[in-house]
């Protein structure tokens, strides 16, 4: 599946991912070389991998009360704002778009 990752300084990259391995979009941005601090391995109790989704919020699901508990306690929570390591990369994910906004490391 492909998708676009902007970071933090307004640049875009499209990014390749296995859509059949199971991985969440946190590990595939770190695998990535973003910079996402994911301090808490993925268990949505940072939210230091905080994205804004610009584009297919649609293919995403909806968020657990455990994720949306997380960014509400966010000093800045958008509309569409999830945690890369609670979305799963499917082929629902083809064409989103998702900015970085967590702290970087
Ligand atoms: Fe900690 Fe996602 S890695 S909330």
């Amino acid at each position: 599946v492909t998708f676009e990752v902007e970071d933090h300084d307004g640049n875009r990259q499209s990014i390749e991912a296995p859509d059949d391995m199971g991985l969440s979009l946190m590990e595939v941005l770190k695998a990535s070389e973003y910079p996402v601090l994911a301090t808490c391995g993925g268990m949505a109790l940072c939210a230091t991998c905080h994205v804004e989704v610009l584009e297919g919020k649609d293919g995403l699901g909806e968020a657990t009360d455990v994720e949306l508990d997380q960014l509400e306690a966010l000093p800045e929570m958008f509309d569409t704002s999830r945690l890369a390591c609670q979305i799963r990369i499917s082929e629902e994910l083809e064409g989103a778009v998702f900015k970085l906004r967590g702290e970087e490391n």
